[in-house]
This record gives structure tokens, C-alpha cells and sequence, in this order.
């Protein structure tokens, strides 16, 4: 199915514009049209076009004006030049500022068809690629990995209802990978060559996001110059993400809500709505239906969001996935910072298995990253985790993973030694560093109890209690 193609003509002369309008109507593409530079600034902001065709030399700001104006902000529009002064020089000097090309009048029919289409033509091959760069991208970046039936399962659920176009609520904690799996809905979705646009409702004012989510009208509010189209219009035709949604102030619920019902949305400082055709998705590290509970989120519009609910499960859940995640940042941060790492040795491994990750996926990677970053070699090794964890976190999760280097009998032994020596402190404390009463529940001799605080530097007088005389029962 082919879409119509949108052009916009601008020509002081309505004889041109009137020309253009039926010669392009007639071979199937929507014409608007306009009479100056300044009237088709206005348009462009409102609406996306596939061409513009605009006269060189108007009264006010001229065609040029234009030419630069789509290269900086619509890449995606060609642009063909008009000019009546068969000047070429002016001709190339636009064709240089991004003009597909040029057309002397008077215009014929021919000529204006000629023009047009290649120019269409070439946009249709130029779209193509970039759409096929982007598919790539996202399958490098985008791509999920974990292999942890927990993680699998909530990624099933996500593939069986991108092909739908149900409003999707991903929960889970920070880090956890809620936008990656969002735009892996989006690419999986038949809106993938259609636009994602991410929107973080959190770090936005809300003042600011009202117009920014629904767009505003010229002159809606001081300052509104010119009119602005809202992220939901700029996301027709693909997916917008609303993350952070928790944060959603409740007049912008309200509003939302409307969008989700009637399919439309009216720009601020305008009454007519505008129909829309998005795909909603929407991510919050909060536990929506207890902000419902709370009263902070609307019941309605938790309804009509979570009509799909996945929960992305934190990493200390699935720590299966922690090496694959970690190979792969590895490898990946070895190619950027140009490092010569490829492997984790096994006691780095086990390091990184047994952290709890409150920062989840995004932690490890920074994890990763900082130690690739700072660190020298080709394997991974303990001290380099060292450095990225810092010395408190190291010593925390590291304990005895130590013992790893050791054969098992001197491993046995040392875990042997930390047990004693911790047994016997929390016996001296419970018995305020009494020998007698220690070696008596202890079951051992007191000299046998003596040799062991000798062994592990243990000292009496820390056991007991302040204010009590020692002589009491040594
Ligand atoms: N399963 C995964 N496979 C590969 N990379 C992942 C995975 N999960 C998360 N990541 C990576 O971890 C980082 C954090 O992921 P993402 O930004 O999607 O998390 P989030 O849940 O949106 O976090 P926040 O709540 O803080 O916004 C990203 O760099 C992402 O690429
Ligand atoms: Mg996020």
C-alpha cells in the first residue's frame, strides 16, 4: 500500500501556485499551498511534508530562506527551487544549501512531473536505506539477552503482544531494562519502520510537558511563536514511550486518558482535535497499582494501560543472565575503548555473580565498563573489579571467594579458622569475656580456649562488659 505523498507549493503568484495544485493533484499527490516564505514557515511546523516546491525570488523572506530551513529541521523533505531570473548561478548557489533542484519558468506541465518525481523517487531509496541503518542499530543495541527462565518468559509475553496494537505497562525496578525492552516491542511491531519516540514524563515540567506531549497553537501562550506539533502527532504512525509514567501529573491523566479513548489529540490553544494513530507503551520503576491505591494515579487510566503488564525482574532474581550480560559489556566496551580484554576469570566470575546489583542490568554494565576502562590485560580479573566496585562493595561481596586460589584442604582450613575465630567472639561477648563460663558451653578445655584467643588475638578486657571489674570471674 503506497501513502499519499504530501507537497506543499509556495509561490507569491496564485497563477503558479494554481498550476502546480492541478498539475500535481492530477497525478495523485496531496497539494498544500501557500502565498510567502513566512505563511509555509507555519505549515512546515504543523505538518510533515515529502516535497516542497517553493519559488526562488518572493516578496519577504525568499525561497533560500526556505532551502535552509527544511536542510536544518526536515531532513526527510526534498526541496525543488522555482526561479523566473534563469539566473544559474543563484540556482546552484541553492542547489548547494540542499535544493534537489531547480526549474526555470515558464513552468510545463512535463517538467514540473519530471522534477517531481525523481525527486520522490530518490527520498523513497534514501528512506529505505536510513530505515535498514536503523533496523541494524537497533538490532545491535536493542538486542535482549538473558537466558533466565524468568526473563524469557516476560519476553515472550512482550513479542506475542507487540504484533497487537494493545497499550503495553512494563514494571521493574531501575535499571532492569524497561526502554530496551520497549523499543524491542516497537521493532517487533508492524510499526518498526515508524517512528519510537521516547518521552521521559519524570524529567520534564509539567507545565512544559503538556505542550510538549499534545503540541501548541501559534500564539497559545507568550512566547508560542510559532506552532508546534506534540510528541504524539511526531509519533503517528509508531510507538510513543511514556516512561516514568508514575510521575504523570494528574491534570496531564486526565488528558491522557482522553487521547487513549477518543484517538485524538487537540494542541494547546486549539479546540479541534487532531486524530492520532500511536502505539502506547509506558515504563515506571513504582508500583502503579499502588499509586492507584493511594489515590495519585487515576484507576481509569491504569486500566487502559496496563491492558498488557510485564515486569522486567531485577538481576538478583535471575543471576543466570549476570555472565552473559557480562561477557557481552566486555566485549563490547573492549571495541569502543579499544582494550584488549576477552575473557573473566573464574574467581571474577563468581565476584560477579554474587553481587545483589540495586542498580540492576545498567549496573553491571558500568561495572564492566569502568573496569575495562581503567584496568590492563586480557583477562578479567578480581582486582579490576576491585577498582569499579570500590573497596567497601569489593570487600562485601569478595568474603571468602578468596579461598578460591587455595587448595581445599587450606581452603577448608581457613574456613575452619573464620569460623572459630567468630564463633568464640560471640561467645566471649555473651558471656562478658568470662573464660571459665565460654569453655564451659563451649565443651572445651580452658586452655584449649586460651590457645585459640591467643591464635586469633583475641583479649579479654574487650569482652567485658564497661563499668564491670575484670577480677569478677577471670
Ligand atoms: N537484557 C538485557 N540485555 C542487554 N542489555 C541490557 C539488558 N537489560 C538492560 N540492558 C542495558 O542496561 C542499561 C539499562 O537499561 P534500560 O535503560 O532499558 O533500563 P530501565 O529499566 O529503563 O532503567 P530506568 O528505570 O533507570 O530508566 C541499558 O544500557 C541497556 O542496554
Ligand atoms: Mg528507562
Amino acid at each position: 500500500m503506497k501513502k499519499t505523498q504530501r507537497l506543499l507549493a509556495v509561490d507569491d503568484e496564485a497563477g503558479m501556485t494554481d498550476l502546480l495544485r492541478r498539475v500535481l493533484t492530477a497525478e495523485g499527490y496531496s497539494v498544500t499551498t501557500c502565498a510567502s516564505a513566512e505563511e509555509a514557515d507555519g505549515v512546515l511546523a504543523g505538518e510533515p511534508f515529502d516535497l516542497v516546491i517553493t519559488d526562488l525570488v518572493m516578496s519577504g523572506k525568499g525561497g533560500e530562506h526556505l532551502v535552509r530551513r527544511v536542510r536544518d529541521e526536515h531532513p526527510d523533505t526534498e526541496i525543488i527551487v522555482i526561479t523566473a531570473h534563469a539566473s544559474v548561478d543563484s540556482a546552484i548557489e541553492v542547489m548547494k544549501q540542499g535544493a534537489f533542484d531547480y526549474l526555470r519558468k515558464p513552468l510545463l506541465p512535463e517538467e514540473i512531473l519530471h522534477a517531481v518525481n525523481r525527486a520522490l523517487e530518490l527520498k523513497g531509496l534514501r528512506d529505505e536505506v536510513r530505515a535498514l541503518r536503523r533496523e541494524k542499530e537497533n538490532s545491535l543495541h536493542g538486542k535482549i539477552l538473558g537466558r533466565s527462565p524468568l526473563l524469557q518468559r516476560a519476553f515472550e509475553r512482550l513479542r506475542r503482544a507487540a504484533h497487537t496494537d494493545a497499550t503495553i505497562l512494563i514494571e521493574g525496578e531501575s535499571g532492569t531494562g524497561k526502554e530496551l525492552f520497549a523499543r524491542a516491542i516497537h521493532g517487533e511491531s508492524p510499526r518498526a519502520s515508524g517512528p519510537f519516540i521516547p518521552v521521559n514524563c519524570g524529567a520534564i515540567p509539567s507545565n512544559l510537558l503538556e505542550t510538549e506531549l499534545f503540541g501548541h497553537a501559534r500564539g497559545a501562550f507568550t512566547g508560542a511563536h510559532a506552532e508546534r506539533i506534540g510528541y504524539f502527532e511526531a509519533a503517528s504512525g509508531g510507538t510513543l514511550f511514556l516512561d516514568e509514567i508514575g510521575e504523570l501529573e494528574t491534570v496531564l491523566q486526565v488528558k491522557l486518558l482522553r487521547v487513549l479513548q477518543e484517538g485524538c489529540v487537540t494542541r494547546v490553544g486549539e479546540t479541534q482535535a487532531r486524530a492520532v494513530d500511536v502505539r502506547i507503551v509506558t515504563a515506571t520503576n513504582k508500583n502503579l497499582l499502588d499509586e492507584v491505591r493511594q489515590g495519585a494515579f487515576r484507576q481509569d487510566l491504569y486500566y487502559r494501560l496496563h491492558v498488557v503488564h510485564v515486569v522486567v525482574p531485577p538481576l538478583r532474581d535471575r543471576r543466570e543472565d549476570v555472565l552473559l550480560l557480562a561477557h557481552a559489556f566486555l566485549h563490547r566496551y573492549t571495541e569502543k575503548y579499544r582494550k584488549s580484554f576477552s575473557d573473566i576469570d573464574p574467581k571474577a566470575a563468581w565476584i560477579l555473580q554474587h553481587y545483589d546489583y540495586p542498580g540492576n542490568v545498567r549496573e553491571l554494565e558500568n561495572i564492566i565498563e569502568s573496569a575495562v576502562v581503567t584496568g590492563r590485560g586480557k583477562v578479567l580479573r578480581p582486582a579490576h573489579l576491585r577498582e569499579a566496585l570500590g573497596e567497601d562493595l569489593f570487600g562485601e561481596v569478595v568474603g571468602d571467594s578468596e579461598d578460591l586460589d587455595l587448595p581445599f584442604a587450606e581452603a577448608a582450613g581457613r574456613v575452619v579458622e573464620r569460623f572459630e575465630r567468630s564463633y568464640l567472639e560471640a561467645q566471649l561477648r555473651r558471656f562478658g569475656g568470662r573464660i571459665n563460663r565460654v569453655a564451659r558451653a563451649a565443651g572445651l578445655s580452658r586452655r584449649t580456649v586460651e590457645r585459640k584467643m591467643n591464635k586469633y588475638s583475641l583479649e579479654r578486657r574487650n569482652f567485658v562488659p564497661q563499668g564491670n571489674d575484670a577480677a569478677v570471674d577471670p
